[in-house]
């Protein structure tokens, strides 16, 4: 049983302590923001103690795991320090994503974790649905057989203009993790940038991948477009079939190679998916399921060093763009 610290308590913050105040596996013990009405709202709305300081809260509770669901500069920059704290404290740490708006601090914390031997995931929520789970066993099982090509794309409205590269480093962990869920390392990078009348950054992008496979991938996405309508696919082709996910958890289609027959899984009206934030119930959960069942920090599904990983690729972008160059992920950032 995990007793679970909520840190940072703007809308998404919320939505975690409600997650974990619901789930069987875990207690909320503590929340904390250093917006003292927002910790003192919250901390009404849930029947739990509200502080002010991080530290303060995880000497008083001890909790044995915390969420860091604070923001910042390009949707990151607040994630460093309460994380490192949590760990310094020895507390496994489910933290937003982007796991950090810049490398060098994600390095750290992943560093941190590792070295204190403790768990560290990072919220890439869209690839914990049954869908999603349902074609990585397609792969798994070979019925895509040698990958050719992924095309992936996922598009939204984000009116924030707060940092010419907001779109890439706080859309895209998402995409780029679904990315390499299913098709591995991304090694080279090559990206182009548009943006909608009247904005500023670059709010649209277009990315050509190379995974360390061998194989080919494809990404759009976009802060541009009104929500309402779908907003993800994700299509992977092989030598044996090919699949589309619609809209993370709503449709996942194989279609087996030479067969004229599809097979569809459609999220079920009874005991399904009711709305994207069941995609936050199911990775929260898992993250407290995992640490219940003693999951090794190197088994983490969704983990710090997935996150971390991402955010290099999405650099090497941002490279790209600034030089006009293919980038390769490796050579931006040698270990
Ligand atoms: N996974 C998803 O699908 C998804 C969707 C939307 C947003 N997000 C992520 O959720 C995060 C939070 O989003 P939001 O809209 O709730 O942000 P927000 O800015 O409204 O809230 C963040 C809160 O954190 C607090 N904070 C910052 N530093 C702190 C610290 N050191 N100690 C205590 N409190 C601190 C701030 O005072 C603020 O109240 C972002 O990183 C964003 O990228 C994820």
């Amino acid at each position: 049983m995990q007793r679970v610290c909520v840190i940072g308590l703007g809308p998404i913050g919320n939505r975690h302590a409600a997650i974990y105040q619901e789930h069987a596996g875990c207690e909320l013990v503590g929340l904390c923001d250093v917006d003292r009405p927002r910790a003192d709202k919250a901390a009404e709305t849930f029947g739990v103690p509200a502080f002010y300081s991080v530290d303060e809260m995880l000497s008083k509770l001890s909790p044995t795991m915390a969420s860091v669901a604070t923001g910042g500069v390009e949707y990151g920059s607040d994630h460093y320090e309460p994380t490192m704290q949590a760990l310094a404290h020895g507390c496994h740490v489910l933290c937003e994503k982007p796991i950090c708006n810049e490398i060098a601090p994600a390095l750290e914390m992943v560093h941190q974790a590792t070295t204190r031997g403790l768990c560290f995931g990072i919220n890439l929520n869209h690839r914990f649905t049954p869908a999603a789970r349902l074609a990585k066993q397609w792969v798994d099982d070979g019925r895509i057989g040698h990958q050719l090509f992924m095309n992936m794309s996922m598009w939204i409205s984000n009116p924030n203009e707060s940092s010419p590269w907001f779109q890439i480093k706080a859309l895209h962990p998402h995409t780029v993790d679904i990315m390499r869920y299913y098709c591995g390392d991304i090694e080279a990078v090559q990206c182009f940038v548009t943006k909608a009348p009247g904005r500023r950054i670059w709010s649209t992008a277009q990315f050509g991948m190379r995974f360390a496979s061998g194989s080919i991938g494809q990404l759009t996405g976009s802060y541009d477009i009104e929500r309402g309508h779908p907003m993800e696919r994700c299509e992977l082709a092989g030598v044996n079939g090919r699949f589309v996910i619609d809209d993370l958890y709503r449709e996942a289609t194989l279609y087996a190679a030479g067969d004229p027959q599809k097979i569809v899984y459609t999220n079920p009206v009874f005991g399904g998916f009711r709305d994207f934030g069941d995609t936050f119930r199911d990775r929260l959960g898992t993250f407290v399921d995992q640490l219940n069942d003693g999951v090794a920090p190197a088994e983490v599904d969704g983990s710090g060093a997935d996150g971390l990983a991402a955010q290099k690729v999405l650099a090497a972008a941002i490279e790209s763009v600034q030089t006009e160059s293919i980038v390769k992920v490796d050579e931006l950032f040698p270990d």
